[in-house]
């Protein structure tokens, strides 16, 4: 007795194709899941070199105030972060995410920083990043002053600013400590959520800041 194949077997099989190519196509195309809290692709950047360079890098620079400036740029590499520039806004508004975006929802800094009296920064901002939401926090959540604004101003502007009695009521000293240990300076090294943290750590730039004074302080053109 010779075997025959069934008559149906090309049609099941054909079928049995048709049914695997339609699962294909519907794990395919189902809809993605959507990114959350409409965070820009900007804040998945990466900033590659997330290190800064160790003070003693800048010792075979005899020249102290070439050196000087030297430690003020790679500690610029921290005062420029959009960590730090976003608090440091030109205009009323703060600004938000890697890209530097307006903040959203439109705040503005009231009469002291913290947000109108009707909404204030700390209605949102928390003691603490608020894992849940994203949102980030601090105790000392504000704005800095308009004239510590340094978006739009280049690294040496911003030092000379610094330098400045008539914009900064710090002295070397005291900008020194708050660049070194200030905890609301700190919390760009520790941003939550998906932000990308400063480069290096606070310790590390408090190191080329000291640095930077001991050697008279000297600013980028
Ligand atoms: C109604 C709620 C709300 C209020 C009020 C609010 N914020 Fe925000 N803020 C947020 C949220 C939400 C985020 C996170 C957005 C994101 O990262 O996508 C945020 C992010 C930020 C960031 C960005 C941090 C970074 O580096 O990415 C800054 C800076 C900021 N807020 C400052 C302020 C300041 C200063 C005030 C007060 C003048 C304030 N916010 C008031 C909700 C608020
Ligand atoms: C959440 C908002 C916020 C963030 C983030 C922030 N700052 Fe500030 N910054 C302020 C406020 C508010 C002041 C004013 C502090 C004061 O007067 O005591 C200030 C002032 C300063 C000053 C004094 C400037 C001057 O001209 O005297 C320095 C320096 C400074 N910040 C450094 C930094 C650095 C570096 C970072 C990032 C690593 C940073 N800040 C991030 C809010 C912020």
């Amino acid at each position: 007795m010779t075997w025959r194949r069934p008559r149906f077997g090309c049609l099941s099989v054909a079928m049995l194709l048709l049914a695997i190519l339609i699962l294909v196509a519907v794990i395919m195309l189902r809809p993605q899941p959507q990114p959350q809290s409409g965070r820009l692709p900007a804040d998945d950047l990466r900033i590659e070199n997330a290190q800064l360079r160790p003070v003693a890098d800048f010792v075979a620079i005899a020249d102290p105030s070439a050196r000087s400036v030297a430690l003020f740029q790679e500690a610029g590499r921290v005062i420029q972060h959009p960590r730090c520039l976003n608090c440091h806004p030109r205009t009323d508004r703060p600004t938000q995410t890697a890209a530097m975006r307006p903040h959203m929802p439109a705040v503005t800094r009231g009469p002291d920083g913290g947000g109108d009296p009707l909404l204030r920064c700390s209605t949102c901002h928390n003691d603490a990043n608020f894992a849940a939401s994203g949102v980030p926090g601090n105790p000392k959540w504000r704005l800095a002053p308009i004239e510590q604004a340094w978006q739009g101003r280049t690294l040496g502007e911003i030092c000379r600013q610094l330098l400045d009695p008539a914009r900064s009521h710090m002295d070397r000293p005291e900008l020194l400590h708050h660049m070194a240990q200030d905890e609301l300076v700190g919390w760009a090294w520790h941003p939550g959520a998906d932000r990308t943290p400063a480069p290096g750590t606070q310790a590390a730039f408090g190191a080329l800041i000291a640095a930077w004074l001991d050697t008279g302080a000297r600013c980028p053109a």
